[in-house]
């Protein structure tokens, strides 16, 4: 058995294989100067899938994922598979390894580098300094709740139906994760829901509540209703330490406070499951964005993403921060150095391709080492 960490690359569609060319040039750096080596497979998720095997997710990707210490994953999906029905699509990929491997807390930070405060769509003044953590719950909801379908009635109209359902127990696990987190920031934690219209929103407030009173007195604890926090967010985002939500409001709130750190090109996250008996974790990791049907294979999209959650890999599965810590700094110099793909492009700045990002993501860690 090999002695190194087993990483597994999922592309995926669109421009996920685009921005994971740079992060195997990253992998490839480490390998050569730092001596870090990783034992790496790499297998086709979502449309590339089903092309050629006819199927999102095979059995042989998931059997792979679950002996990994770590999945990074590109992004799913695009035009030609919109067609297919809800058993057949590329995003259940993703969704079928958030479910199969218990990863339940999606963690999406979002942070504004100095250098692109003038990328936000929002004032300077309204982003600078901006340190979010979005706290997801991905495994749950009503992303998976039953019943679902489209049913066809009497009179021949139809109905489409889908449940959002919470235990306790769901609740309680992302809660925990979202207190230890704040723990270690500002020991801020906003839950939101809409508890004043949905019974799962209601039971998510009290779960919550009840957990910080027994377990976490020493963490402030707001609670916000998801219509209000969506406005929040682009009032005061600052105001904000720590999010922990549901699955369909951690979605939308996300891609939300990408836009205030500039674009979703950059925009990292990790999916973390349960600690096991034998102290491993199952963890994924993916830029928040998709596959970008609008841009793929010209060469333009933004890697930093992608790259960005390589970093959170190596930080919390295989606790190499220095590394991380380095890459992250190498991202942010490249940034300080006027370097911008088109959507985070600025008036004076150097404007480049995928390619030549990551390149000089690799120069800046070359005059690290
Ligand atoms: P998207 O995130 O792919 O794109 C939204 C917009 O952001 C587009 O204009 C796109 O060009 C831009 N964008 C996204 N990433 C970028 C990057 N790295 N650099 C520069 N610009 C970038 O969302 P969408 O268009 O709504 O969805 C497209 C497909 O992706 C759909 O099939 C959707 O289901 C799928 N999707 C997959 C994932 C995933 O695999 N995790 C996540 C979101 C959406
Ligand atoms: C995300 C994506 C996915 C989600 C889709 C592709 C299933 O939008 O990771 O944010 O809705 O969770
Ligand atoms: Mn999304």
């Amino acid at each position: 058995m090999s002695a190194h960490k087993k990483l597994l690359l999922l592309p995926g569609d669109g421009i996920g294989p685009e921005v994971m060319r740079e992060v195997k040039r990253v992998i490839d750096w480490l390998a050569r100067r730092r001596g870090v080596i990783f034992d790496i497979e790499e297998d086709l998720v979502g449309g590339a899938s089903i092309e050629a095997r006819g199927t999102p997710l095979s059995d042989g990707t998931l059997r792979l994922a679950r002996d990994a210490d770590a999945v990074l994953f590109g992004a799913v999906g695009g035009p030609a598979w919109d067609h297919l029905g809800f058993d057949n699509r590329p995003e259940l990929a993703i969704l079928g390894l958030r479910r199969e491997l218990g990863l339940f807390a999606n963690l999406r930070p979002a942070i504004v580098y100095d250098p692109l405060v003038t990328a936000s769509s929002l004032k300077p003044e309204i982003v600078r300094g901006l340190d979010l953590m979005i706290v997801r719950e991905s495994t749950g909801g009503i992303y998976f709740g039953e019943p679902r379908g489209i049913e066809t009635l009497e009179d021949g109209s139809q109905r489409g139906i889908n449940t959002e359902v919470y235990t306790t127990h769901e609740i309680e696990r992302v809660g925990r994760v979202a207190f230890d987190l704040a723990r270690k920031r500002k020991s801020h934690v906003h839950s939101v829901e809409k508890s004043n219209v949905m019974e799962s929103g209601l039971l998510w407030r009290q779960v919550m509540a009840a957990l910080q009173t027994r377990e976490y007195a020493d963490v402030a604890l707001t609670n916000v209703l998801a219509d209000n926090c969506a406005m929040q967010l682009v009032r005061q985002p600052t105001q904000f330490d720590v999010i922990v939500t549901t699955n369909l409001f951690g979605d939308l709130l996300s891609d939300l406070a990408a836009q205030l750190t500039g674009s979703l090109g950059m925009l990292p996250s990790a999916t973390l499951g349960t600690v096991q008996p034998d102290g491993r974790r199952h963890a994924l990791y993916e830029p928040i964005h998709g596959s970008a049907p609008d841009i793929a294979g010209r060469g333009v999209a933004n890697p930093l993403a992608q790259i960005l959650s390589f970093a959170l890999l190596l930080r919390y599965s295989f606790d190499m921060q220095e590394i991380a810590a380095d890459l992250e700094a190498a991202v942010i110099r490249v940034l300080g150095n006027g370097l911008r793909t088109a959507d985070i492009m600025a008036p004076g700045a150097a404007r480049v391709g995928t390619g030549v990002m990551g390149e000089a993501v690799l120069r800046e860690l070359d005059k690290a080492a």
